[in-house]
């Protein structure tokens, strides 16, 4: 299971420093995986705080070139230097506001893998694509473009646009389809078994309902990470939800 705090644009060094503190006793579990994603410019200082507690850290983008003149943009290589295990690629705010496009998600997420990051690829429809019946039409595109051709081991995040900071989720049988969807892509394009979470207005309070879907792998947190209390919440829930199958199963 995997728990992903995307902190995007937010938080300092003060808030950072008080997170990390309530994350020193804090008991993790060895089959819930928590990383972070802060900004880039906190991802060094992050680092060294978190360096005795057993969370990961992970970059919001990398750029689709190793080095160059491309300015503000970071590399695979310098996030893995600093840290890093992970990165989030395409999200839909960088395919808004940054005009990412598939092929050069495409082209970072080979990268990330070069360089030993894996690589959480973002996929999601907005609401008019969703209301038209276009949603899985439109996700199987953009995975058939964003996932690269050869790798060991992504992640996808299915993060519906319209769901994104609104408090709005799908229903859970919108979800169990879409996960399944991408799973059986994948399977048939790759070869691979994937891992895939849940992004979208993900809080303490459905947490539960979310992780009772079916082919839901873990959630992709925005808002609710950054109070390290919510983001605790939703991280035990899922370990409560964890234990609960393990014992039906046994
Ligand atoms: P919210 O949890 O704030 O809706 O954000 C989701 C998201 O975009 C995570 O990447």
């Amino acid at each position: 299971m995997f728990i992903a705090a995307n902190w995007k644009m937010n938080l300092d060094k003060k808030s950072i420093q008080s997170f990390v503190e309530y994350l020193q006793s804090y008991k993790f579990s060895k089959n819930v995986q928590l990383c972070i994603f802060p900004p880039t410019i906190y991802i060094d200082f992050l680092s060294n705080l978190i360096r005795n507690i057993p969370i990961s850290i992970g970059g919001q983008n990398c750029h689709h070139q190793s080095f160059g003149a491309f300015t503000g943009e970071v590399s695979a290589i310098s996030l893995k230097e600093f840290g890093c295990d992970y990165v989030i690629l395409g999200h839909s705010e960088r395919r808004i506001y940054n005009k990412e496009t598939n092929e050069s998600i495409k082209k970072s997420a080979q990268f990330a893998i070069e360089y030993n990051l894996s690589p959480i690829i973002c996929v999601g429809e907005n609401l008019e694509q969703r209301e038209n019946g276009k949603a899985i039409d439109f996700i199987e595109k953009q995975i058939t473009n964003c996932i690269p051709d050869e790798f060991k081991e992504i992640i996808i995040a299915y993060e519906p646009i319209w769901s994104i900071g609104t408090g709005k989720i799908p229903h859970q049988d919108e979800i169990r389809e879409m996960h399944k969807y991408i799973k059986e892509i994948i399977l048939l394009k790759s070869k691979k078994k994937v891992k895939v979470l849940y992004g979208g207005s993900v809080n303490e309070q459905n947490i539960q309902e979310i992780l009772s879907v079916n082919n839901v792998d873990g959630v992709l947190v925005g808002g609710a990470s950054l109070k390290i209390k919510d983001l605790l919440a939703i991280y035990g829930s899922a370990v409560k939800h964890l234990e609960k199958n393990l014992i039906f199963k046994d």
